[in-house]
């Protein structure tokens, strides 16, 4: 099954060239499912630009991805004929040349809600719509009036964010969001935000939008770390949580479509996906879903998924999660094929 998955790669890399015609530019917002370093250039602890990160990127270099490897917006990339990686904008290693193509605003911890950058002191997402218009003058001055107004419409804008808003912020309550918030009205309220800034990027000219739903996050091995009591298994509550919001976060995107002329948003359904994967590992050559690659792989990210661990296992294509909060390269790969596949299919 995974060779074929691979060979569809192969056939959808082949095919690069002839997409890049129709897609000038890919552009992402969100969290450290998609951050390639622009945690790098801020304050905060949430970092990985240190191996074992990186370890089987191009050159072996950690890059501030949450990952072995590369991310699934680095391989969307690559297959619709665009660069290999899709650099961060904050990077000084890259211009506007390379952004003009490519550029990616999220941040590690960021989530919908102001509160939930605040924990960990990363870019909330409002401050990602900035770095857009800041961005769009800097492709004004490279490109020229026009020629921004054909990139930034035609190009495809992924969104992945979310997963923070929960496990970081409500369930953790380290803020005040679940005394103000039922769990059911936290998701209303997220659901609120992620319309606000779809409507925001909109004005702003995004049209062809991939919007990923949450993934069963009950699952990540960190929180099934904490479920002692049910051998380890996945956090039902949490996956419920992700289900629930799935559901609300597709009607939102109907209404949105319908509201908003010439918007084509999509949502991107991996919930499913992962739970397949979850359910059917020897299916993806794999053999551990429930902890990570890095350190014991049952908590360890960031600063503690370091090279001094000697529990690190010596090959993460057999892992679903690299650590215990992020999916391997090998996952990622597979989740690039199945979004340009379903959620990108009209775009590409
Ligand atoms: C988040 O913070 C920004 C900047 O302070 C502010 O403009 C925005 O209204 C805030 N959003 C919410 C929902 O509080
Ligand atoms: C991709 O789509 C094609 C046709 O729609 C289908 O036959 C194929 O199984 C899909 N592959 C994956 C990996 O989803």
């Amino acid at each position: 099954m995974h060779r074929a998955f691979l060979l569809l790669l192969s056939i959808l890399l082949s095919l690069g060239s002839s997409f890049s015609a129709r897609i000038p530019a890919i552009i992402v917002f969100g969290d450290s499912t998609v951050d390639t370093g622009n945690n790098n250039r801020i304050p905060t602890v949430l970092k990985s630009n240190f191996r074992p990160y990186g370890r089987d990127f191009i050159g072996g270099r950690p890059t501030g991805r949450f990952c072995n490897g590369r991310l699934a917006t680095d391989f969307i990339s690559e297959a619709v004929g665009l660069g290999p990686v899709v650099p961060a904008y904050l990077d000084p290693s890259y211009s506007i040349r390379d952004f003009a193509t490519g550029v990616c605003f999220a941040s590690a911890g960021t989530g919908l809600d102001n509160a939930t950058s605040d924990v960990l002191g990363v870019i909330p997402l409002w401050r990602e719509v900035e770095y857009f218009k800041d961005y769009q003058k800097k492709l004004r001055r490279y490109l020229g009036r026009e020629k921004t107004k054909y990139v930034i419409s035609e190009a495809i804008y992924i969104i992945s964010i979310g997963t923070n808003d929960f496990l970081e912020n409500y369930f953790a309550f380290v803020t005040g969001r679940f005394k103000q918030f039922t769990v059911d009205q936290y998701e209303d309220f997220l659901i609120g935000l992620a319309g606000e800034f779809i409507r925001k990027i909109y004005w702003l000219g995004a049209r062809k939008i991939s919007f990923t739903g949450l993934s069963p996050m009950g699952c990540l091995p960190l929180e099934r770390t904490t479920n002692v009591l049910n051998g380890h298994g996945c956090i039902e509550e949490y996956n419920k949580v992700a289900r629930d919001f799935n559901v609300k976060l597709q009607a939102s995107i109907e209404e949105l479509c319908a509201s908003l002329p010439g918007l084509r948003l999509r949502y991107n359904a991996v919930y499913e996906r992962s739970l397949t994967i979850i359910q059917n590992p020897s299916l993806y050559g794999l053999e551990n879903v429930r902890e990570g690659c890095c350190a014991t792989g049952k908590y360890e990210m960031g600063y503690l998924c370091n090279e001094w661990d000697p529990h690190t296992c010596a090959d993460a294509n057999k892992y679903m999660f690299w650590d215990s909060f992020h999916p391997t390269e090998k996952v990622n790969r597979l989740m690039a094929i199945s979004t340009l596949n379903t959620s990108l299919a009209e775009f590409v």
